[in-house]
C-alpha cells in the first residue's frame, strides 16, 4: 500500500522538522511546504541525514493561494495537512499586529480554501496554550475558559482555533484537531535538527544554551516576585519529538475517521517548573555554569501555566519519554553542533 502523504506546512520550522522525522519513522510520507523565512536550507539536510532519505520540500507562502493550488494539484493524493507554517514572535507582534493577522490568519483560511478545493479534509493545526490566558485554575484542561489573548500572536491562534470551529459547525466536510502546546524545548536526539532562533532569541532555552555557549553574555531571568515556589514563572517544557509524535498520533487518529468535528488536546508534561528549575536543569544535565540574574519582570508574561494532559494520554496515546534535564542536555548538544558546523564553515 503507498504511503499516505502528509502536507506538512512549515516543515522546515523548529516543530515542523521535527514531526516530518517523525511522521516518515511512522510509515507517512510527509511533503514540506516553507517559505523559509524563519528556517534555513541546512534544516532539509538535517532531516534527510537522519531519515537516509529526503523530504520533498516546496518553497512557497501560504497565503499564496495560486503557489498553494499548485502544490495540491501536483502532490495529488493527500491525506491530510499538518499546519505549523505561523510567525511566533509574540513581541514582535505587539509591533507589527497585521503582519501577524495577515499572515497568521490569513494562512489558514487560504488553507482550508485551498483544502476544500481539492477535497483534503484532515487538518491539525498548531495552537498554544496562549488561548487560556492567565487561566484561573491549575493544571489547565481542555475545559479551562479560552480568555482574551496578550498579544496579537495569542489572539492569532486564538481566531484561527474560532476559524476551525465555526467551519465545524457548517456542512464542511472539513475535520481539524487543534493541539496546544505548551513549552517546546529540546532537540532531535542526533543534535542534526533542533531550534533556530532569528537574532537574540526571546525564549527561554535557546538564550539558556547560546548564554552557556559565549555568544550572549547573561541571561536574564525575568522577575522572582511571583506567587510561585521560587518566585520565578512556572512553565510546562515538554520536549520537541514528544511533541511531534503527537503530531502523528493526531493524523493518525482523523485519517481513521475517528475527528467528528473538531478536537482540542494540550500536549505538555503535566509538570510545571520555575524558570530558577530550568535553569538548574541545565545546569546539572550539562556541567555548565549559566552566567545569569534576576531582572524585572517581563511584561505579558504569565505568572504559572502547566498541562492536564489526560486527554492527550488516553486518547492520542500521548507520552512524555523525557526528563527535563534530558531536555536541556538534547538543547545544549545541538547548540555544540551549531558551534561545529561554524567553525568547520569559518
Ligand atoms: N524567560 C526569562 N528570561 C529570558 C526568556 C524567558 O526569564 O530571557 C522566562 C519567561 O519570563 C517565562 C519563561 O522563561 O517565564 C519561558 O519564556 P519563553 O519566552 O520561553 O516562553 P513563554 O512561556 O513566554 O511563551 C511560550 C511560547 C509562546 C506562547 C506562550 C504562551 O513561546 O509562543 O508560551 O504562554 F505564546
Amino acid at each position: 500500500m503507498a504511503k499516505e502523504k502528509i502536507l506538512v506546512t512549515g516543515g522546515a520550522g523548529y516543530i515542523g522538522s521535527h514531526t516530518v522525522v517523525a511522521l516518515v519513522e511512522a510509515g507517512y510520507a510527509p511533503v514540506i511546504v516553507d517559505n523559509f523565512s524563519n528556517s534555513e536550507e541546512s534544516v532539509l539536510d538535517g532531516i534527510a541525514s537522519i531519515l537516509g532519505q529526503s523530504a520533498p520540500c516546496h518553497r512557497i507562502d501560504c497565503n499564496d493561494a495560486a503557489a498553494l493550488r499548485d502544490v495540491f494539484a501536483q502532490e495529488q493524493d493527500i491525506a491530510g495537512v499538518i499546519h505549523f507554517a505561523a510567525y511566533k514572535a509574540v513581541g514582535e507582534s505587539v509591533e507589527q499586529p497585521l503582519k501577524y493577522y495577515q499572515n497568521n490568519v490569513g494562512s489558514l483560511v487560504t488553507l482550508l480554501q485551498v483544502m476544500e478545493e481539492y477535497k483534503v479534509y484532515n487538518l491539525v493545526f498548531s495552537s498554544s496554550c496562549t488561548v487560556y490566558g492567565i487561566p484561573e485554575q491549575l493544571p489547565v484542561t481542555e475545559q479551562t475558559p479560552v480568555q482574551k489573548a496578550n498579544s496579537p500572536y495569542g489572539n492569532t491562534k486564538k481566531i484561527c482555533e474560532e476559524i476551525l470551529e465555526d467551519l465545524s459547525k457548517t456542512d464542511s466536510s472539513i475535520k481539524s484537531i487543534a493541539l496546544r502546546y505548551f513549552n517546546p524545548i529540546g532537540a532531535h536526539p542526533s543534535a542534526k535538527i533542533g531550534e533556530l532562533p532569528l537574532g537574540v532569541p526571546s525564549n527561554l532555552v535557546p538564550f539558556i544554551t547560546q548564554t552557556a555557549a559565549g555568544i550572549r553574555q547573561q541571561l536574564t531571568i525575568f522577575g522572582d516576585d511571583y506567587d510561585t515556589a521560587d518566585g520565578t514563572n512556572v512553565r510546562d517544557y515538554v520536549h520537541v519529538v514528544d511533541l511531534a509524535k503527537a503530531h502523528v498520533t493526531a493524523v493518525a487518529r482523523m485519517l481513521q475517521g475517528k475527528v467528528a468535528d473538531i478536537e482540542f488536546f494540550n500536549v505538555g508534561t503535566g509538570r510545571g517548573n520555575t524558570v530558577l528549575e530550568a535553569v538548574q536543569a541545565f545546569e546539572k544535565a550539562t556541567g555548565v555554569k549559566l552566567n545569569y540574574k534576576i531582572g524585572p519582570r517581563r511584561a505579558g508574561d504569565v505568572p504559572k501555566i502547566y498541562a492536564d494532559v489526560t486527554k492527550a494520554t488516553e486518547v492520542l496515546g500521548f507520552e512524555t519519554t523525557s526528563t527535563l534535564e534530558e531536555a536541556m542536555k538534547s538543547a545544549w548538544d545541538w547548540q555544540l553542533s551549531l558551534q561545529k558546523k561554524a567553525k568547520q564553515e569559518a
